[in-house]
């Protein structure tokens, strides 16, 4: 068992002060950092939680420049809404900071210079791409080409976002300046190099032999690139905006953004109190970053060796990186408003916070890639926060006003059934903090959730509405227990629902809590409580079709704007007889169900109108198979039979394929008689 650090220190990923929050920060860093230090203060510990936005860098130079305004008029605008958003949301920042504060400029120099007088740093000329028209280096993201290793015409010169490569702008075919269009020009400049080959050797030992309780995805992203042999990465760049380079004819450089930010943790935290070198330089401080998966590299690599150069700051015991949440089937882009934006979440759902924490949370991409869809966040909150929680806390709190004019009774002896629920609250309890230490916050969600679920049982088997005429000393100790399950989930509810456990607290006026205290005895005999309200409204069908409404809507206006997806260019041509020669006809499915040791493959009998055949498909990593039973389909039907792994397959079926690769069925757009003839 590792011993109870002092303090914690927990960073969030500074975002970018370019555009406004989505379910994809939120779901990825913020939801579970903020749950993560709300279980912690509810545990009395030293912890703060650290945040500002990242206001420097490529992106929010280009911004600026695409609404023909300065990078500070983006940085404060992004700035101040981001931080709203943060506050309205709940996340319960220590202090929310901004990288273009003074205290911020002040540290990342020094933080520089220090390395640069121990001789850290590699000084080395190098060829960088210029652009002669706009009289300017090309750093980054000015510059777009063809990545070299998927083609895609719009990878950019630190990184393609198609395939996920990260590049340097010169490995790009055919670089175009994104300021003039003009072909770039190489020049020699001088920049600082973090020689990260030099740390090789202790990054392994650190990360490989000493961490390996990372979660698999961030440690797989250490080891594959230590795999792979660090190499030196500039930590300056030619660029008018950002920290400048401390140091006499460095004119015109700035610090790589990548080097400055992660140094707003530390000047964040300087800011919010004088006590800041206690947490950044005293060993007993537990340090944990949150990030999304796109900053491992970043969290593990650099920034940690950074720290280690400049030897007076401590390294970070983990970082819980998450995985990407997709928005119903599709990539979250900003550029191409795809995405639940979060200032627009909070003026349509007011008062609803907790719901959206409660689907990006159980639905937390913590170990692959999750999707985000309207209709389950309709499910979740009808189903799950109304039909579970709400219900039991509701049932709890009317049963006593009932019956005991709303004043907790006292219980007779208890029988075992009322210390079983007893017992289940500690043993869940244990779950939840076991999951919560380890990061695995969708479980720790839904053993809380277990608690509610039990608390439901119990009531619907004790009946106590049954009993009041005959024995109400019994029912006095079904609503005792009832009630101490009711307190027991406000205060382990705290962490992933803060809006609603505020409400039942302030409901059943309850003495406050902490998380080790006794969590059954909390609501003394004779304890008067509140009014009983609802914790907790259905999402009519209505709403979320709105949702829906609005994001096909923003899908259309993206394409009408001319962003259409890339696909592959025309086929060959062929003649009329060839096209009649083809036999299609829409057929039904009427079975589906997987090929036993093939995991792409699904096996379908199809009524075809003519007779009931099998074809197999490999689209198994596309649709369950129950959800395409009973759909029309468009069926090739005159293809020669082929045996695919055993099983003979007598035609084939036709999907259409997205620019993101996802699979849909081509059917007619309304039903017809199975078999009918497509032509
Ligand atoms: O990826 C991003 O959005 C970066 N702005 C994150 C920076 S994290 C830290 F280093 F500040
Ligand atoms: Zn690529």
């Amino acid at each position: 068992m590792e011993k109870t650090p002092k303090r914690y220190l927990i960073t969030t990923a500074l975002p970018y002060a370019n555009g406004p929050l989505h379910i994809g920060h939120l779901a990825g860093v913020y939801v579970p950092a903020d749950i993560y230090v709300r279980y912690l203060r509810g545990k009395g510990r030293e912890v703060l939680l650290i945040g500002g936005s990242d206001e420097h860098g490529v992106p929010i130079a280009i911004r600026a420049r695409e609404e023909g305004v300065s990078p500070k008029e983006i940085i404060d605008r992004y700035h101040e809404l981001i931080k709203h958003s943060f506050k309205d949301f709940g996340i319960s920042f220590d202090i929310y900071s901004r990288t273009s504060n003074p205290t911020h400029y002040a540290l990342s120099q020094e933080f520089f210079t220090t390395l640069y007088r121990k001789g850290v740093f590699v000084e080395q000329e190098s060829e960088q791409y210029y652009d002669p028209e706009a009289k300017q280096f090309l750093a980054d993201r000015y510059i777009v080409g063809t990545c070299p290793h998927c083609g895609n015409e719009k990878a950019y010169g630190d990184q393609c976002e198609k395939c996920g490569t990260s590049l340097n702008a010169t490995d790009l075919i055919n670089p175009k300046s994104r300021l003039s269009g003009a072909a770039p020009q190489l020049r020699a400049t001088k920049h600082w190099f973090l020689p990260l080959e030099q740390y090789q050797a202790w990054l392994e030992q650190w990360i490989l032999k000493d961490h390996q309780e990372w979660k698999p995805n961030v440690y797989g992203q250490c080891k594959s690139w230590l795999d792979l042999g660090l190499h030196p990465r500039a930590v300056t760049r030619d660029l008018d905006w950002g920290v400048p380079v401390p140091l006499p004819n460095a004119e015109g450089k700035v610090l790589y953004v990548w080097f400055d930010a992660p140094i707003g943790y530390i000047s964040a935290t300087k800011e919010l109190t004088p006590d800041w070198e206690k947490f950044w330089k005293d060993e007993d401080t537990k340090l944990v970053h949150f990030i999304g998966k796109d900053n491992i590299v970043f969290h593990c690599i650099v920034f940690p060796t950074m720290l280690k150069a400049h030897g007076d700051y401590i390294l970070p015991d983990n970082v819980p990186a998450n995985e990407f949440m997709n928005l119903e089937g599709d990539k979250i882009s900003t550029s191409g408003n795809w995405a639940v934006w979060l200032h627009e979440y909070l003026e349509e759902f007011p008062g609803q916070q907790d719901v959206l924490r409660y689907m990006l949370t159980a639905n937390m991409p913590e170990t692959k890639d999750n999707d985000f869809t309207w209709r389950e966040f309709q499910s979740r909150n009808n189903s799950e926060l109304v039909a579970v929680l709400g219900n039991f806390v509701n049932r709890a709190l009317v049963l006593c006003h009932k019956y005991f004019e709303g004043k907790v009774p006292s219980p007779e002896a208890l029988l075992e059934e009322d210390r079983a629920v007893l017992e289940m609250v500690h043993a869940q309890r244990k779950l939840i903090e076991e999951a919560i230490e380890s990061y695995h916050f969708r479980d720790a969600l839904r053993e809380y959730m277990q608690v509610a679920r039990v608390g439901n049982k119990y009531l619907a088997d004790m009946e106590p509405w049954k009993l009041w005429g005959a024995n109400p000393a019994r029912v006095a100790s079904i609503i005792y227990v009832s009630l101490q399950v009711t307190a027991a989930l406000c205060v382990l509810g705290r962490p992933f629902l803060p809006f609603s456990t505020d409400r039942l607290e302030a409901m059943a006026r309850l003495p406050k809590a902490l998380w080790d205290d006794d969590l059954t005895g909390i609501l003394k005999p004779g304890h008067e409580l509140g009014q009983a309200e609802l914790l907790f409204a259905r999402i009519e069908d209505a709403t979320i079709e709105r949702q829906i409404a609005k994001l096909q809507a923003a899908k259309q206006a993206n394409e009408a704007k001319g962003n259409k997806p890339d696909f592959p260019p025309q086929k060959d041509l062929i003649d009329f007889e060839t096209f009649e020669a083809l036999d299609l006809r829409v057929g039904r499915i009427l079975t589906a169900e997987r090929v036993p040791k093939a995991n792409k493959l699904l096996k379908f009998t199809v009524d075809t109108g003519i007779d009931r055949r099998t074809i197999v498909s490999g689209v198994a990593e596309h649709f369950a198979p129950e959800e395409l039973v009973g759909k029309q389909v468009s069926v090739v039907m005159n293809l020669k039979p082929k045996v695919i792994r055993g099983v003979e397959s007598q035609g084939m079926l036709i999907f259409a394929q997205d620019a993101d690769g996802k699979l849909v069925v081509v059917a007619p757009n309304r039903e017809v008689a199975d078999g009918a003839g497509i032509g």
